[in-house]
């Protein structure tokens, strides 16, 4: 089985948890895609979704799903979105895509993180994987002394902008053991938007493809 086989079989396993007729929160990525695709297939049952992204939400009505602004959902069960790493905490690093802050709105709305991966984004610390963080242009600098002090080697991811009209930072090297402190002394930088640990609300489901099929962590 390739990785893709196993992030379309987490992705397809995900539908389980889809109300009839409700608002599906979408996340952003390769694994995410495939759920779109899953979604499609029940999209009659379903009244619509909101998306954290604009890639997203282009594959989704490219599909005949109706995208709603968040601001006019009061409800939302369930968000299915991948993840970069995550841990047996269920904490994770998101982002490598861009789309962190888009998604850790959407996650802190819903009820209920379904999170779809394939094997080998489960690690025991996370950190291998580059930290993204969503900065104001004009603090960019900043920005990355203050999180070289935090011990991290940000980079700056050249030619991206959020859809936000922000800039990522991409921090190497952290070791990161205390995720959910972490998170929160990031978040207190002048001129971060948001950073891509999402610990204080990690994923409550995780569905990982392997070579044995999908297994459900709850
Ligand atoms: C997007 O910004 C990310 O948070 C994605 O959820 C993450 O990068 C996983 O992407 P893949 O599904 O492409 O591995």
């Amino acid at each position: 089985m390739t990785q893709d086989d196993k992030k379309k079989a987490a992705a397809n396993s995900a539908l389980q948890y889809i109300q009839q007729n409700s608002i599906v929160g979408v996340g952003t990525g390769s694994t995410v895609v495939h759920f779109i695709n899953a979604l499609a297939s029940i999209k009659h049952d379903i009244v619509g979704a909101v998306s954290s992204s604009e890639d997203s939400t282009k594959r989704l009505k490219a599909l005949g799903i109706e995208v709603f602004d968040l601001n006019s959902v009061d409800n939302l069960d369930v968000y299915v979105d991948g993840a970069d790493e995550i841990t047996k905490h269920k904490h994770m690093i998101k982002g490598g895509g861009a789309a962190l802050t888009r998604e850790k709105i959407i996650a802190a709305v819903a009820k209920k993180f379904v999170c779809i991966i394939d094997d080998s984004k489960q690690v025991p610390v996370l950190g291998d994987f580059a930290l993204p963080v969503e900065v104001i242009p004009m603090a960019r600098s900043y920005v990355a002394r203050e999180l070289l002090k935090l011990g991290g080697d940000p980079v700056y991811r050249q030619g991206i902008t959020t859809d936000n009209g922000n800039v990522i930072l991409d921090v190497h090297n952290l070791k990161i053991l205390n995720p959910v402190e972490l998170e929160k002394q990031i978040n207190g930088i002048v001129g971060v938007v948001t950073n891509g640990l999402f610990a204080h609300r990690g994923a409550d489901v995780v569905l990982v493809g392997t070579d044995s099929g999908v297994t459900t962590i709850e």
